[in-house]
């Protein structure tokens, strides 16, 4: 299988590939998306199905994907039909590709309002009409036509410009300087934002559970959604990461460290933006803008504010970008080998594709408001359809394929695991524990069961 796989780019070293897949995971997904889900999804409850969803599905899964990526070699597509040649587990693949389109597309959105939050703090911070403060502030912001397809636009063309340098140049330089820079000034603000006076509130919204949530079956499926998004996982990002690293490399340590700083990230992400939301009475579930009204007000009210804003929306904007990176490279990946582009061709063509398609995302907060599917706006229905049902069906059928479709003597060859303890535990979880246990989340929120 490898002479076909002469020239095929490689990671420079562990570290980069460990670093890269973390930035993969670590982005928007942490911070923003953690904070408004976890806020509209009623705190602690969700955060502990969450955190079990990240156990005892998202790890095993993560493994599962550096499996086939590493040793099948491929982009998504590319690896099943090399792993299982005229089966159908490639549908996994296709809908990994989709999946890549689709959620770059609004991710893109966010992402560019990050961007845009950056270059206000340059000149002081987001200068505030007479009212409103920095909700309206915001919603002006999103809602104007243009402005943020402008910053949504140059996001994209960053993210094309790393994937179009390559591998290990592009994306494995970018990640090691930024994602350290990124945890410090997280551990920072949480500390600073723990000192304004809504802590207590804050821990007991995060930590003690409502139970009578769980009664709600939107919860479960709201917090497998957000453990697969959280950690790139269910559309080959993982699997395109996996298949650029040589033999010689362990999984099941990567994939630990990988799923453990992901959460770490964002429940210290929940301590830096909890204690300002009470602190500042704003509604938890105040929806997809709650970090860029709260986190303006903590540089408000810090000593150089200015500067910290500067900085923590620059590396926001970074880590949003290592993880846009990854979704483009599933794409670009899968049209390189597919119609024989150049990775320069493909980056470009895809690049701008996905800018199209998320101009009805962003639209959708303002002209495009009234466009509303089964009460979500078209920002909304994008995500919902990705991270809640693409994705976790990504990660069924990857599940499914590891523990049945593959014999498993090989499997627990190309995973290191070897036939331990521990390897067979996680062959049980895949071919049981994962697959019954995301069918019941999807029954329920269809309200079968
Ligand atoms: N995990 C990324 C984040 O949390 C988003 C992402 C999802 C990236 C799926 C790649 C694939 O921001």
């Amino acid at each position: 299988m490898s002479d076909l796989k002469v020239g095929r780019e490689q990671w420079g070293s562990r570290l980069g590939f460990i670093l890269a897949a973390m930035g993969s995971a670590v982005g928007l997904g942490n911070i923003w998306r953690f904070a408004y889900v976890t806020g509209e999804s009623g705190g602690a409850a969700f955060l502990l199905i969450y955190i079990l969803c990240i156990l005892a599905i998202g790890v095993p899964i993560l493994m599962a994907e550096f499996t086939i990526g590493r040793r099948a070699q491929s982009d998504v597509v590319g690896s099943f039909e090399t792993l299982a040649p005229g089966k159908p587990w490639v549908l996994a693949g296709i809908l990994g590709v989709a999946s890549a389109f689709i959620i770059l597309s609004f991710y893109s959105v966010v992402a560019g309002w990050s961007l845009h939050y950056f270059v206000q703090y340059f000149t002081g911070g987001p200068s505030l009409g007479t009212e409103g403060g920095y909700g309206g502030y915001f919603g002006e912001f999103i809602t104007s036509p243009l402005q943020p397809l402008i910053w949504q636009f140059i996001f994209m063309a960053f993210t094309v410009g790393i994937v179009y340098v390559g591998v290990k140049k592009g994306i494995e330089k970018s990640n090691k300087i930024l994602m350290p820079l990124l945890a410090v000034l997280v551990i920072v603000l949480a500390g600073y934002s723990m000192t304004l006076g809504g802590t207590r509130e804050a821990l007991n919204f995060l930590f003690s559970p409502d139970w009578s949530s769980l009664r709600d079956p939107e919860v479960y499926l709201a917090a497998l959604g957000q453990a697969f998004f959280s950690l790139s996982l269910g559309m080959g990002a993982l699997i395109t990461y996996g298949s650029y690293l040589s033999k010689d490399h362990k999984l099941p340590g990567a994939a630990v460290s990988v799923a453990s700083l992901d959460t770490v990230f964002a429940i210290i992400a929940g301590l830096m933006i909890f204690p300002a939301v009470f602190a500042f009475g704003i509604a938890p579930d105040d929806g997809p803008g709650l970090v860029f009204v709260t986190l303006p007000e903590i540089f408000d009210n810090m000593t150089g504010g200015v500067l910290f804003g500067l900085a923590f929306f620059f590396l926001l904007s970074a880590a949003a970008l290592s993880s846009g990176v990854s979704l483009l490279e599933v794409a670009v990946a899968y049209f390189m080998r597919k119609f024989q582009w150049s990775r320069q061709k493909a980056a470009i063509f895809i690049g701008f594709i996905i800018f199209i398609l998320g101009i009805p995302s962003s639209l959708g907060m303002g002209i495009l408001s009234d466009v509303v599917i089964f009460g979500r706006d078209i920002f909304d229905t994008m995500d919902f359809i990705a991270s809640n049902v693409f994705l976790p069906i990504g990660g069924l059928i990857i599940a499914l394929f590891v523990g049945w479709g593959w014999n498993k003597a090989e499997v627990l060859d190309a995973s290191d695991f070897g036939n331990t303890p521990i390897g067979n535990i996680w062959i049980f979880i895949l071919r049981f524990f994962a697959p019954v246990a995301i069918f019941l989340i999807f029954l329920s929120a269809i309200g079968v069961i």
